[in-house]
């Protein structure tokens, strides 16, 4: 028994929800083949796409600890299980690589076990991944990629995960090649807001929300505003403010750091214009020595 999935890469935060909100796109995203053997154990037969940089042994890597923990969870320890991963997307770049590779795991066996569990039971197993991957277990990569479209962390105790409206919206991502680990990105972070903050940022949060509910994508782009965390982490990201200003006077309806970074995505109403601030932003790096990836993409 054999199944092929695809694991989409995902926006977390959206610029205001720092660990709570999160939406996944059509592109890019990652492949895992598994099959069902004779022999125990969970095996990883090859991985693609990562330059060598992922771990094969089955306890280290985050696709296979996870595939584990849901066996082990169903007393199933002794099925044989072989992976063979093919990441698609940048490691390390804000678009959630560990968890597609999570969620296509812990998918794939659920569904060659017939569904023992539902989506919102899977979600735990995919947290153990982020945890493994970055050292904290947040959900706001895991949960779009395993329910898809735009998701919602109510609350991490006890968890609970709302899926909320997937507007029509293009995403422009680009990924410039710098390095900005997630360990590092949250590590910045002050750990303490100020209440006038707090407000306006709980503002833009129910704004958003009510944005995607009522598809009004003006107020949806008035909501995607941070005063808390961006304003520290895009110190990590070369030319952040002018490419912010560059898509927002072309077409953009908000701007923001996508996860951690680096990678930095915009949202749009029209296809044309998501593809022409994607190339203008890649030339305006290089022109300053910094090369980069670009995905034209879907909400999905
Ligand atoms: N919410 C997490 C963060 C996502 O911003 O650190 C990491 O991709």
């Amino acid at each position: 028994k054999s199944i092929r999935v695809f694991s989409p890469a995902t926006v977390a935060n959206v610029v205001c929800g720092f660990d709570i909100l999160g939406f996944a796109v059509n592109e890019p995203g990652d492949e895992l083949y598994m099959e069902l053997c004779d022999e125990p154990g969970v095996v990883i037969t090859s991985i693609e796409g990562d330059e060598g940089k992922l771990p094969l042994d089955p306890d280290k890597n985050t696709v296979s600890a996870c595939v584990k923990s849901v066996l082990r969870h169903l007393g199933k320890e002794d099925l044989g299980v072989k992976l063979k991963l093919t990441k698609k997307m940048p490691l390390g770049s804000g678009l959630g690589s560990s968890s597609a590779s999570s969620v296509a795991g812990i998918f794939a066996i659920n569904e060659l076990l017939g569904r023992p569990l539902t989506k919102h039971e899977l979600l735990p197993f995919a947290m153990e991944g982020e945890a493994l991957a970055c050292g904290h277990g947040h959900a706001d990569n895991v949960a779009p990629a395993l329910f898809g479209g735009f998701t919602l962390i109510k609350s991490y105790e006890p968890l609970e995960v709302i899926q909320l409206p997937v507007p029509d919206l293009y995403c422009a991502l680009l990924y410039p090649h710098v390095d900005v680990p997630t360990r590092d990105a949250r590590q910045i972070i002050r750990s303490k807001v100020a209440l006038k903050d707090a407000v306006v940022q709980w503002g833009n949060i129910a704004g958003l929300v009510s944005a995607l509910y009522q598809h009004d994508y003006d107020l949806l782009g008035r909501s995607m505003k941070d005063v808390i965390v961006e304003p520290v982490r895009s110190i990590l990201i070369p030319e952040f403010d002018s490419m912010k200003q560059q898509a927002l006077a072309n077409g953009a309806l908000g701007f923001g750091i996508s996860g951690s970074g680096p990678t930095v995505f915009s949202l749009y109403r029209n296809k044309e214009d998501a593809k022409k601030v994607l190339n203008q932003l890649k030339a305006f790096l290089k022109e300053k020595g910094i090369e980069s990836n670009i995905y034209l993409s879907k909400v999905n």
